[in-house]
């Protein structure tokens, strides 16, 4: 979708139940190659991402006009994987509009929603189907799918004009990441956290 949609005509719009994917929009994709510096460990990613270079996530974005009186909405399908014992993830974003808050539902799979502010609180949500999660104002969110073999599918929406700032992410991390131990979905300290560099 290329034009701008207003807010001055209703529309609907499918989003596929298993796949998560719309036949109606054209999603984004990030892949492996697109997560450089994200994954705590280093080796394994390079290793991986010279191997096969997938596909971790898609979602989309409908190109609402960003007024405070419009909402965005979409789905963001995550893939299984792992790099190294992380768990394939989204990037995760502060919203430009730091002040908006989020909404997301669980439609298939099962994962995460990492929440973290500013002043350093975490907050944790588990995702599995028909499970809505708020995000409130001011929290960076990523989702972690830790599923071994299914897509974890989430249907969002947020304020149209919230925009998205991937960069404090990128260059910091998050404090904490969720990794599996002994089979098990595990929350463990960012040992990469706040490193002072830049990651691209
Ligand atoms: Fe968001």
């Amino acid at each position: 979708m290329v034009q701008k949609i207003n807010n001055k005509k209703s529309f609907s719009l499918k989003f596929d139940l298993l796949t998560g994917l719309s036949p109606g929009a054209i999603s984004k994709k990030r892949l492996l190659s697109d997560m450089k510096g994200m994954y705590y460990d280093k080796d394994a990613y390079e290793k991986i991402v010279v191997e096969k270079d997938a596909v971790v996530y898609e979602f989309y974005d409908l190109n609402i006009n960003p007024n405070p009186e419009n909402l965005s909405f979409g789905t963001t399908i995550l893939y299984p994987g792992k790099v190294g014992d992380e768990y394939y993830m989204t990037k995760g974003h502060f919203h430009d509009e730091l002040n908006t808050a989020e909404i997301y539902y669980c439609l298939r799979g099962f994962g995460y929603l990492l929440m973290e502010d500013q002043q350093g609180r975490t907050e944790i949500q588990e995702f599995k189907p028909s499970i809505s999660v708020y995000v409130p104002p001011g929290f960076a969110h990523r989702s972690i799918n830790t599923s071994n073999d299914e897509p974890l599918i989430t249907f969002f929406v947020y304020r149209a004009d919230a925009g998205h700032d991937y960069k404090t992410i990128e260059e910091k991390g998050f404090r904490k990441l969720i990794i599996e131990k002994g089979g098990q979905p595990t929350i463990i300290d960012n040992p990469k956290w706040n490193i002072q560099k830049t990651r691209r």
